[in-house]
């Protein structure tokens, strides 16, 4: 097992990569555990849970809202714990922010822990201590910056998981490297085929060189004021390809990095050669880089982007493949890029 460490504001957590399932009880405290999940994970796993309350919740982003979260609240209530409980929360991305939104506020917060069950959530979700519910409209509006206590990454766990959630974590791994470390994008590109085969020792080494890089902007940047924007390469552009298509997140970030990086070399920053290195990789992992959409509904999209000013976006573009920058990007630039792309 390797263990990562997160130092935030107030509250260390330890991400352990490769630890299983199997050793939760070593994590945990004797008394007033639950565990949140949701009925996939629980049919799969849950002969394999410690035995405490299991409190299972619905699946897909339409139950990640502020009901599904009074009725967590609500059973904890019923149970009558006190601020001695201790939540693990035992699933995707969902299941983790949901559950740990939960911990952060029930009796003003009590302890809690993650199993991480997804590729993306091993590498991206429940790192970095975000935490919180839809509303509105809007994804992850309500919620709040707290670490868990420990997040277990069991490898073994993620063959279970339909391939269409392998490549969106893929997604993730290639934005990691993209932004930070020109080594690792050369190593998903030797072992691309291992990787979607789901091959223990490439996907453990994914999951540690993933973690590393959050755990370093994490650990500068908890607050996002910075450095951890640069962690939303190819999400500006993605999210409204979410919105508009509906394809999952993981196809939209792909066609977001694509986006950003053609951006990149129309502003003289990214050379060519490395923006196509990154259409080849993301097309070797079986993901998207061009796209069906209307162009009006997408500029729409965009224009409602938290991150608009003015007739200009910020968008996160790479000078070279390793290094990202926050560049304003004028929305004609925009439109000649996807002329040649949607
Ligand atoms: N907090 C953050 O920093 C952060 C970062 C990125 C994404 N997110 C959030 O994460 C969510 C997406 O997470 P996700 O992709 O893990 O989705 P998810 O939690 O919905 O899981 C995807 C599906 O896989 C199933 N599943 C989970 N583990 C499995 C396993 N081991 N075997 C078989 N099936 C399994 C789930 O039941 C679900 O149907 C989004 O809501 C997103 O906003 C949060």
């Amino acid at each position: 097992v390797e263990t990562l460490e997160i130092k935030g504001e107030r509250e260390r957590s330890r991400i352990l990569v490769g630890e299983s399932l199997d050793n939760l009880l070593n994590y945990i405290p004797k008394e007033q555990v639950f565990i949140i999940t949701d009925e996939t994970v629980h049919r799969l796993y849950g002969h394999r849970f410690p035995s405490v309350p299991v409190l299972t919740i619905g699946e897909g982003e339409g139950i990640k809202n502020l009901d599904t979260v009074n009725s967590l609240y609500e059973q904890l209530l019923d149970s009558g714990v006190d601020r001695t409980a201790y939540l693990v929360a035992i699933g995707g991305g969902i299941v983790c922010d949901i559950a740990g939104f939960v911990a952060s506020t029930y009796l003003r917060g009590i302890r809690f822990g993650f199993v991480s069950t997804t590729l993306l959530s091993q590498v991206d979700a429940s790192v970095g201590g975000k935490n919180g519910v839809n509303f509105g409209g809007y994804k992850n509006i309500i919620g709040c910056f707290n670490q868990p206590d420990f997040v277990i990454c069991d490898p073994d766990m993620l063959k279970t998981l339909e391939p269409k959630e392998i490549r969106c974590g893929l997604a993730e791994i290639v934005k990691h490297a993209a932004i930070k470390d020109s080594s690792y994008f050369n190593y998903i590109e030797s072992h691309a085929e291992q990787a979607l085969a789901l091959e223990r020792s490439v996907i453990e080494q994914l999951v540690y060189r993933s973690v590393s890089i959050k755990a370093d902007v994490v650990n500068q940047d908890e607050r996002e004021k910075g450095e951890r924007r640069k962690l939303n390469f190819g999400h500006t552009f993605g999210h409204a390809v979410e919105k508009v298509t509906g394809v999952p997140h993981g196809e939209a970030v792909s066609i977001g990095m694509t986006v950003a990086a053609r951006l990149s070399t129309a502003e003289d920053l990214l050379a060519s050669d490395e923006q196509q290195r990154i259409e080849r990789l993301l097309q070797a992992l079986s993901l998207p880089t061009s796209f069906t959409a209307n162009k009006e509904q997408l500029k729409d999209a965009l224009a409602k982007d938290k991150k608009r000013e003015g007739s200009s976006i910020h968008f996160i573009l790479l000078d070279t493949i390793g290094h990202a920058l926050v560049k304003e990007i004028d929305l004609t630039l925009l439109e000649a890029v996807l002329d040649d792309m949607c």
